[in-house]
């Protein structure tokens, strides 16, 4: 039995534009494997983030297959694929996306919220998340509050508060100087080896992307092993 993650076959990404069709994604093949590390590289406008969108089910494929489990994305109806992106993949965004309103500890129990899971239970899942992440004394902030490094990690705990299958990190360390850059980049590999989950980190930065187990980089519109 393959122990692959995920498994694309001939992804293709097009928008349509004013100026005729784009096409961002061509012909990609990806073979992930449970457990490992794997970095995207690429330049500005290559497709990295569409690529995980696709992965992470937030978008479709214009052609081809991708499998998450041996499941391909595209047969799942909207129900399972909400559910899916809740319970077994962790997304961390380019922009990490937390609501200001809420509290550091409010932000990552989130997603045991929206599991349906009681309050109580959520919170103390994100208490614990916010400790891996070495967030402890930061929890009852607002996170406007909070450092550029200190709310990718908030984003990094909302994304592994449900223990997900995958974790997929687009671009995590943008914001961010080198040195905090590379404090993230460490704690998402060492989270991914200490959960056994499976990390896929799209990235313009070549730092980052040496942390990781396997490289592939994104140039016009295809995918290269490097
Ligand atoms: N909804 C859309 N409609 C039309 N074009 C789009 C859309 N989303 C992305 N694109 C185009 O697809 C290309 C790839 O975009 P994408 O955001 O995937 O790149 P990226 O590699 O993540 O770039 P960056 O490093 O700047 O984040 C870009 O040229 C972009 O303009
Ligand atoms: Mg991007």
């Amino acid at each position: 039995m393959s122990s692959a993650v995920y498994s694309l076959q001939g992804v293709s990404k097009e928008f349509e534009g004013p100026a005729g069709t784009v096409h961002v994604l061509r012909n990609i093949n990806l073979t992930v494997d449970a457990g490992s590390c794997v970095a995207v590289v690429g330049a500005s406008g290559s497709g990295k983030t569409s690529l995980l969108h696709i992965m992470g089910t937030l978008d479709n494929a214009s052609g081809g297959s991708v499998l998450l489990d041996g499941v391909d994305l595209e047969t799942l109806d909207n129900t399972r694929r909400a559910r899916l992106r809740n319970r077994d993949i962790g997304f961390i965004f380019q922009f990490h996306h937390l609501l200001p309103e809420f509290s550091t500890l409010e932000n990552v129990a989130m997603p045991g919220i929206i599991a349906g899971r009681a309050r109580s239970e959520s919170l103390a899942l994100a208490d614990e998340a916010l400790n891996d992440v070495g967030l402890e004394h930061r929890k009852s902030h607002k996170v406007t509050t909070l450092s550029g490094g200190e709310r990718q990690r908030a984003a990094i705990a909302r994304a592994i508060l449900m223990r997900p299958k995958v974790v997929l990190a687009d671009e995590p360390t943008g914001s961010l100087d080198e040195e905090s850059g590379r404090m993230v980049g460490e704690l998402l590999v060492s989270l991914a080896r200490n959960h056994g989950t499976t990390l896929v980190v799209v990235t313009h930065n070549r730092d980052l992307a040496g942390l990781m187990h396997q490289r592939h980089e994104l140039r016009s519109g295809e995918l290269y092993a490097c």
